[in-house]
């Protein structure tokens, strides 16, 4: 960490002014990085106990040109949000979840992780830095990116003798362009997000990097995003690079695309894209549409339901909200 004590000095006097909203265009928010004051870093040795963490101003890392995560993807992301409520006070979202995530998947990526408690007391340490960056109540959101990696040098393959966990935040808007409006996926029937035995089930770095090219194509189409099949029988629902796919009304198992062109209703969920309806899936040149271009029932309940609950607006009987 690169943080000197005049930094902390100035982050102290920075935590008593951050009562003040940020001077940005609200309205107009969508899902691209703002630049906010603070992000958390804390690293691990060979010892596989991470240090005690502090914040320091955004800005660039040094990395070894050998490091694990630069030469062979040895990496992490989580997403979260922090609403702010109409009194002003700060609602995280099931911050426990993510650590979880995070520790699963560092367990999948031979990554030492940080502990739940040292995950949610980061978080929210990243969160009260750049309070000023939460959105007023209904304009967004505050992003909050916790990644993991191998910083420390490797040649050989193998994993990275030192790791580092940071945070930083992004206020957000709508992740989509389309906001609440319908999006339209294709099945792109080349490109698979994950195969038996990989790493499609922990959220690595490079599974995103793997469809960014699945992706490009379609938007060089005119379509939001693509809808992925399995990649043993092309034949299953699996994700959209971006978020999780729901057709209604589905249990929780394997969903054949014959059934996907059948559903009365389809979207898409993550915390990115909060619920978000689809409108339109290509499949094979064909376009089956949903919704007559409007939000489903299903989608706008779980929509209202979700985001009140995010935002304060209603009561909490799941103690699924932290506040700050
Ligand atoms: C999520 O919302 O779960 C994501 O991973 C979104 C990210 C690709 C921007």
């Amino acid at each position: 960490a690169h943080c000197a004590i005049g930094c902390q000095a100035s982050l102290a006097t920075n935590y008593m002014e951050t009562s003040a909203v940020a001077d940005l265009d609200w309205e107009n928010l969508g899902f691209g990085l703002v630049q906010t004051d603070f992000m958390y870093i804390a690293k691990c040795g060979p010892d596989g106990n991470f240090s005690k963490g502090e914040m320091v101003p955004f800005g660039p890392i040094e990395l070894s040109p050998s490091a694990g995560v630069l030469n062979y993807g040895q990496g992490l992301f989580e997403g979260l949000k922090a609403y702010r409520k109409t009194d002003g006070s700060i609602l995280l979202f099931r911050p426990e979840e993510n650590a979880i995530r995070m520790r699963n998947g560092a367990e999948r990526m031979c990554m030492p992780a940080p502990t739940l408690e040292q995950f949610v007391d980061a978080v929210k340490q990243t969160v009260l830095a750049n309070k000023r960056w939460v959105p007023p109540t209904g304009k967004g959101s505050l992003y909050i990116r916790p990644l993991l990696m191998g910083s420390g040098a490797v040649l050989g393959l193998a994993p990275a003798p030192e790791y580092t966990f940071m945070i930083f935040v992004s206020p957000v808007g709508n992740y989509f362009k389309e906001g609440l409006a319908p999006i339209n996926l294709i099945i792109e029937e080349n490109f698979h997000r994950a195969a038996p035995g990989g790493t499609g089930g922990v959220k690595t770095i490079g599974n995103y990097a793997s469809v960014l090219k699945a992706q490009r194509i379609a938007k060089q189409k005119g379509y939001s995003d693509v809808l992925y099949l399995d990649a043993v029988h092309k034949k299953y629902l699996e994700e959209v690079s971006s978020c999780n796919i729901f057709i209604v009304k589905v249990e929780e198992r394997l969903v054949s695309v014959d059934e996907l062109l059948e559903a009365d209703e389809v979207f898409c969920t993550g915390t990115a894209v909060v619920v978000s309806p689809v409108g339109s899936i290509t499949y094979l040149g064909q376009r089956v549409e949903y919704g007559n271009q409007g939000v489903g029932v299903v989608c706008q309940q779980l929509y209202t339901s979700l985001t009140s609950l995010q935002m304060g607006h209603v009561d909490d009987c799941m103690g699924w909200t932290v506040e700050l």
